[in-house]
């Protein structure tokens, strides 16, 4: 049986009953698709962690629907105000400190004194939140170190079979493709914790310059792993000319004609590329080839945050 789910009035409806009833829905979002719970229960969270095989150190994310909700969990301060004002919905998240009357479960946060904050740019989820009227915690939602789902298929080779999915609701390829840009808005220089389908010039064009988190530095950022994003395969970077045994994940125009080869943009558009990324390096997993070689991509704009992806899924 696969439920995934064209996204209806009565899908939503239903879907909102089971998120209620303590059950799991996995929701599109811009960035990728989420594996959602009421972040107010620990017993539906605690699912996730265990469907997911994630470590519970790891924290998760709380969905809103509007910034007003936000305001409800978290404390802002000027920079969170800017930030949510210029980019919600979209893919930010903003780490903040909990409000004392927050009342998201403490498995949520990982026991964090912070909470991260975001309202994903896709209508009908955020139609679903407020049906659902409570913030929904959703990781990406596939194995915890796999590959982030792009499209509601990529969620059911995953998870289908699993009464603890109640549904899978299909909104479509996700826009964006990559995960959120998360930024810790509680000290007074706020930190890049992951890059993401926000660009850091459109964030310090907004804030001014930030601190960037760096590996090794502390437990601020629990969930920055060294290996993340990973296909099953082996994975070599930076590569100009793929191996006999190797797929080639390529960038730009090319004049080769490599037999398994997945262009992420011919024109070389590192938005297109993001948007591609995590589709192609799927594809390229489940082909008939043993490795899979990359080709460079500029770090300008999203680039940035797709090697950064690359760099966690060949670690
Ligand atoms: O685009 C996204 O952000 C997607 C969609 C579904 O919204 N979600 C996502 O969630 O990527 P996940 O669980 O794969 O990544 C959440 C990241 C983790 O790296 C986690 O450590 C970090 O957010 N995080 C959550 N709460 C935090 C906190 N209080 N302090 C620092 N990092 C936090
Ligand atoms: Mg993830």
């Amino acid at each position: 049986m696969s439920p995934i789910t064209s996204i209806t009035e009565d899908a939503l409806t239903q879907a909102s009953q089971a998120l209620r009833a303590g059950r799991l829905v996995a929701i599109p979002t811009e960035t990728v698709y989420g594996l959602a719970a009421l972040a107010t229960s620990s017993q539906a969270v605690a699912d996730i962690y265990s469907l997911k095989s994630r470590p519970e150190f790891n924290p998760l994310i709380s969905h809103v629907s509007s910034k007003e909700q936000a305001e409800q969990f978290g404390v802002f301060s000027d920079q969170a105000h800017q930030l949510a004002n210029a980019f919600w919905p979209g893919p930010l998240t903003l780490v903040m400190k909990k409000k004392p009357e927050c009342f998201i479960s403490d498995l949520v946060t990982a026991g964090l004194p912070t909470l991260a904050l975001r309202v994903p740019d896709h209508a009908q989820s955020r139609a679903l939140i407020d049906l659902v009227g409570s913030p929904l915690a959703a990781p990406s939602a596939n194995p915890s170190q796999g590959i982030s789902p792009t499209r509601a298929q990529d969620v059911a080779h995953a998870f289908k079979d699993d009464p603890r999915l109640a549904m899978i609701l299909d909104g479509g390829p996700c826009s964006v493709g990559l995960e959120s840009t998360i930024i810790d808005v509680s000290t007074d220089v706020p930190t890049l914790l992951r890059p993401g389908g926000l660009t850091i010039e459109q964030i310090q064009g907004i804030i001014g310059p930030i601190n960037f988190y760096k590996d090794g530095g502390g437990i601020s950022a629990p969930g920055q792993m060294k290996r993340h994003y990973a296909p099953s395969k082996p994975l070599r970077l930076n590569v100009a000319q793929p191996l006999e045994d190797e797929a080639y994940l390529c960038f730009g125009p090319q004049n080769h004609t490599y037999q398994h080869s997945l262009n992420l943009s011919q024109k070389a558009c590192v938005r297109e590329a993001a948007c591609n990324l995590f589709y192609m390096m799927r594809s390229l997993d489940q082909g008939p080839c043993p490795k899979i070689a990359v080709q460079s991509i500029p770090m300008h704009s999203l680039g940035f945050a797709i090697n950064d992806r690359l760099k966690r899924a060949s670690a």
